[in-house]
């Protein structure tokens, strides 16, 4: 069935206009082979908007991405905004879009490219077959609990309270249960509820979910400090991770040392209802913005779980990842994964993908 959607892009600052245009294409070619028909909008976001409209998140750039179906991000921020004095930074547009869309769930799949394992600084035997999908809680807990700080005999004292109900763990081990349906159909709860009361919450709201409503989806639960072992040691052990704010974002940084090359991990971030965000995980790259030398490849595959979650086109989103693996299998490499040999510009590699695609 053709699908009409409405995708918002927002370009950002250093590489991102670049790669962006880049996701924006393949999207272009994969609704011209299967005649759906995709409206692009781009709106200014992150630093760009701060010089522009002294905001990094202009009321136009959210009211679009209100009505869009999915939203294409590169990536925001560079040392021009660095200045600590400052009013506002890039940074700050991307939190406040995540809080107003209620972006609750942050999906990293990651899969070393077996074509690139020699990328990861781990060795071979350990990271060959890993497929991980972790889901991060991305608006609740420590980052937004209750925090303060007062004066001490010694000095000062602070405090960060990481608070999570019911509800917000519910929705994210349901979606968690989901994906797993669609994979190998395991799904691993990390916590620390040995130690921590918020923790016991999440582990009890998790086991009561996951027996209620999909009993049919293997289950098992892991203390953060022992996943942070297992993660580098037995990779392979895991299909989908789903875990608190704090711990994702630590566990997700640690799992991109798997795959090795930041330029070739995408993430989504999506909410109960209305658009996903999607983008590659890694920055702006002021060193080498504007040299058309960045990898593309994240952004694209980025673009694919946009049609997978957003859209329904799972379809178009398989030939996307493998057309990814089709211009690794031929060699293609930018200079970020192309370990001192011959390597693609921007467009030269986005070409590649866009010639397999036909
Ligand atoms: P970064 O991810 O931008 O760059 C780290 C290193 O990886 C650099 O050497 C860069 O050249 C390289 N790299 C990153 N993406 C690449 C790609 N697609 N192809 C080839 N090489 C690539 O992280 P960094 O340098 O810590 O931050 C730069 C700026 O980006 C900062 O202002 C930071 O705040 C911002 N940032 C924004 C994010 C976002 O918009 N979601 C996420 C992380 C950082
Ligand atoms: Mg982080």
């Amino acid at each position: 069935m053709a699908v009409d959607a409405n995708i918002v892009l927002l370009p950002g600052d250093g590489i991102g206009p670049e790669i962006i245009e880049q996701g924006q294409l393949v999207l272009e070619a994969v609704a011209k082979r299967f005649g759906h028909s995709f409206q692009f909008t781009s709106c200014p976001m992150g630093g760009n908007a701060i010089d522009s409209h002294g905001t990094p998140l202009p009321d136009e750039t959210l009211a679009a991405c209100r009505n869009a179906d999915a939203i294409l991000l590169g990536a925001v921020g560079g040392p021009k905004w660095d200045d600590p004095n400052a009013k506002t930074r890039p940074e700050a547009g991307l939190l406040s879009l995540r809080k107003e869309l209620k972006l609750f769930a942050n999906l990293r799949p990651i899969k070393p490219y077996k074509q690139l394992i020699d990328a990861s600084p781990l060795k071979r035997e350990i990271i060959e077959g890993t497929d991980i999908l972790f889901l991060r809680e991305l608006t609740g807990g420590i980052y937004f609990g209750d925090s303060g700080v007062k004066p001490h005999a010694s000095g000062e004292e602070a405090y960060s309270m990481m608070v999570y109900n019911t509800e917000e763990v519910a929705r994210i081990v349901r979606l968690a249960a989901k994906a797993a349906q669609l994979r190998s159909g395991r799904v691993t709860s990390v916590d620390k509820a040995n130690v921590l009361e918020v923790s016991r919450l999440w582990r009890r709201v998790a086991a009561q979910v996951m027996a209620d409503e999909f009993p049919d989806i293997e289950y098992d639960v892991v203390l953060v400090d022992a996943m942070a072992m297992h993660l580098i040691s037995r990779p392979r052990d895991f299909d989908v991770v789903v875990t608190g704010n704090m711990f994702g974002d630590i566990l997700t940084d640690e799992g991109s040392m798997l795959p090795g090359s930041l330029g070739m991990l995408p993430s989504a971030s999506l909410g109960e209802s209305g658009p996903g965000l999607y983008e590659p995980i890694h920055g702006s790259a002021p060193d080498i913005a504007g040299k058309g030398i960045a990898n593309p490849l994240a952004t694209i595959l980025a673009a694919a779980m946009a049609l997978h979650h957003s859209l329904g086109l799972t379809e178009e989103a398989a030939v996307i990842d493998a057309a990814v693996e089709a211009v690794l299998d031929a060699g293609h490499r930018t200079a970020d994964i192309a370990a001192g040999g011959n390597s693609l510009s921007t467009e030269q590699m986005g070409a590649a993908v866009l010639e397999v695609l036909g």
